[in-house]
């Protein structure tokens, strides 16, 4: 396993189409995957309101907002678990209403969860292929091509710049960051056109995160459109060309790169009126230290700045 933090390379964004991939010609605009005005209601509960959202081949959109602000509601459209309720969802320019995980894949969309679904006890390369093995020999005697999965894993896990000592070993025993980067290799291997990643950064170091962001711009450049959900606006924007922030189930920032600041793009996650809020609240507290801290003005002033330019 390669195991460097993400070199300053991988911050730079890469504009350029993909070489590989012929969906993806130079001048090619058309998103895979598109919402227009899309929401989604639990019962009364509004989730998700007015969303527009494009997904591009070679690029990474970033969805950035606090806990409850609708991140995962807006995955789970996009990877066929819940129906949007208002709005287009469109793929490939067609609107679609998608019933099942099943029919997002079958479109090319696959979805890395957190709690990623791997059999820990089961080697790397079983868990590769798990729920597609490979298999040689007419019925009734066929069985499981071994030799065939081990060497395919080994290629494709290369391909991506990730080399594992012995993919005999049981996926449990590698770390997080490892385990992200095979399921991510997996999706690629498995045709992923859009590869959704529901914080994949959330539980790891800074270390094991820069591995993790390493692989997303391997998928970037191998032309696939990558969604990242984080909380973390500095991983949000080592990788991303895009940057959407949810708040309370609408967008309020939906900004390309060259349109926003790492400073801005903070203070709209930070949300300057509750960080001033909290300066205030912990300014009652003795031993805490908030002289070093900005003030609302300032907070809302950068806000305001960033805001102009989406
Ligand atoms: N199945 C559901 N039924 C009712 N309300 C729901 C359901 N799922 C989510 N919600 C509500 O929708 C809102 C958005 O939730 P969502 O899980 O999309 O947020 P999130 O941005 O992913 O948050 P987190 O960072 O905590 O994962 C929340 O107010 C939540 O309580
Ligand atoms: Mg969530």
């Amino acid at each position: 396993m390669t195991d460097h933090p993400t070199s300053s390379d991988d911050a730079t964004p890469v504009q350029d189409a993909p070489k590989d991939t012929p969906a993806a010609a130079p001048g090619d605009a058309r998103p895979i995957v598109r919402l227009r005005g899309a929401g989604k209601a639990y019962g009364n509960v509004r989730a998700l309101h007015g969303v527009d959202l494009s997904v591009h081949p070679g690029q990474v959109t970033c969805v950035l907002g606090d806990n409850g602000a609708g991140k995962s509601t807006l995955i789970k459209i996009i990877s066929g678990l819940h129906q949007h309720t208002e709005g287009e969802f469109l793929i490939d320019g067609e609107a679609v209403h998608l019933s099942t995980p099943r029919e997002a894949l079958d479109k090319g969309i696959a979805t890395v969860y957190q709690d990623l679904a791997t059999v820990p006890l089961m080697p790397v390369w079983r868990n590769f292929f798990l729920g597609s093995e490979l298999t040689k020999g007419p019925w009734p005697v066929r069985r499981l091509d071994i030799a065939a999965m081990k060497q395919t894993a080994d290629t494709e896990l290369r391909a991506m710049g990730i080399v594992l000592d012995d993919l005999d070993q049981p996926i449990g025993t590698l770390s997080g960051g490892q385990r992200q980067s095979v399921a991510i290799a997996r999706a690629v291997y498995f045709g992923a056109r859009v590869l959704i990643l529901d914080e994949p950064t959330a539980a790891l170091g800074v270390k094991q995160s820069g591995v993790v962001l390493k692989y997303i711009a391997a998928a970037r450049d191998r032309g696939l459109g990558v969604i990242f959900i984080t909380h973390n606006p500095h991983h949000a924007y080592m990788v991303g060309d895009h940057f959407s922030v949810l708040r309370l189930g609408t967008m309020e920032l939906s900004a390309s790169r060259a349109d926003v600041t790492l400073e801005e793009l903070t203070n709209h996650m930070a949300g300057g009126a509750e960080l001033a809020a909290l300066k205030h609240e912990l300014a009652q507290v003795r031993g805490v230290d908030v002289a070093g801290l900005p003030e609302e003005q300032d907070l809302q002033a950068s806000g305001a700045a960033s805001k102009g330019t989406s």
